[in-house]
């Protein structure tokens, strides 16, 4: 069975950071210990009601994915027990599956993502200019249309509250540098163009992906965070895609839809959500983890 928490709870630990779905605790020896409840974010609002095992989803997911493309990129994650950094008498069983040791990193100041398709802001993005983060698309495209390539589209990471707001390459470069956003940018579609092809084969589509990375003392990059996740990432499984319509997706989307049908305001505090709504959604988290990583719960 999959546990459930909406909040972590680990006495003597320095917690530095709620974010809408992890808790950050500073570790000795400049590390962190990262730990996904069950907190669902729509719309940038955390909903009141957890969805059961989605924080240990989301890390497996991340762990499967971080793995395969460590040769590709080097990844925060360390190689620590978690039963070494608990405060003594932690329930391990509740926190084995969903907290992760991790270097602690100085994060880049961009949500790095990749587009292989066009959706979403992109999409919108496109009907309004024709172009996306500043890079001149052909005339003619469609909704959820594979793009000739996948392309690199940066946006600024919002504070609390505020959405993301996609940003030119040039805008990357202005607050990064030319070095380091470059290697984001060819790191970020080495990432996903290994993963959209793995998951080709497994029958789902990658249509676009959000990164994290941070450097270390060194300079050194890293992806961090967390890594092709259904919280990150629109999953379309391959059979129901059709150019021109909206695919239906592994991610928020069944939650999103219902909250759009209540009306709400989408300002916090979010509305509960009924236990139908939230166990269709713990099933498509676990659906996505058995489809893309093979991986089961239990
Ligand atoms: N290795 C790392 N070093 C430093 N910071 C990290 C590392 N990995 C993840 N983070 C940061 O930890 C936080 C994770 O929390 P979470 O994903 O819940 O935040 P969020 O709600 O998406 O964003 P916000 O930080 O704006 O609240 C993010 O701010 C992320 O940038
Ligand atoms: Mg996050």
């Amino acid at each position: 069975m999959p546990t459930t928490l909406l909040q972590s709870n680990l006495p003597g630990l320095d917690l530095i950071h709620r974010g809408k779905v992890r808790d950050v605790y500073a570790l000795p020896g400049n590390r962190l210990l990262i730990v996904a409840t069950d907190r669902l974010s729509a719309f940038d609002v955390v909903l009141p009601d957890p969805i059961p095992g989605k924080g240990e989803m989301l890390t497996q997911i991340s762990n499967f994915w971080f793995g395969k493309t460590a040769h590709l990129v080097p990844n925060h994650l360390l190689d620590v027990p978690l039963a070494e950094v608990l405060p003594p008498g932690t329930d391990l069983a509740l926190y084995e599956k969903r907290a992760v040791v991790t270097r602690r990193l100085k994060p880049v100041p961009v949500e790095a993502i990749a587009r292989g398709y066009l959706i979403g802001s992109g999409w919108k993005d496109y009907q309004a200019s024709g172009s996306l983060c500043g890079i001149k698309l052909p005339a003619g495209l469609k909704q959820a249309q594979q793009l000739a390539e996948p392309i690199f589209t940066p946006s600024t990471k919002a504070a609390v509250g505020d959405h993301d707001e996609n940003v030119s390459f040039d805008a990357v470069i202005a607050a990064v540098g030319p070095d380091l956003a470059e290697q984001v940018r060819v790191a970020t579609l080495t990432i996903y163009q290994w993963a959209a092809a793995y998951a080709a084969e497994r029958g789902i589509i990658i249509a676009d992906t959000k990164l994290e990375f941070g450097t270390d003392e060194d300079g050194k990059l890293y992806v961090m965070d967390e890594m092709l996740t259904p919280d990150s990432s629109r999953f379309w499984p391959a059979e129901e895609y059709r150019v021109g319509i909206s695919p239906p997706s592994y991610d928020k989307q069944f939650v999103r839809d219902y909250l759009e049908d209540q009306g709400w305001n989408k300002q916090a505090p979010g509305p509960h959500v009924p236990a139908g709504v939230i166990g269709v959604t713990a099933a498509k988290y676990a659906d996505a983890l058995q489809r893309l990583a093979d991986l089961k719960l239990d």
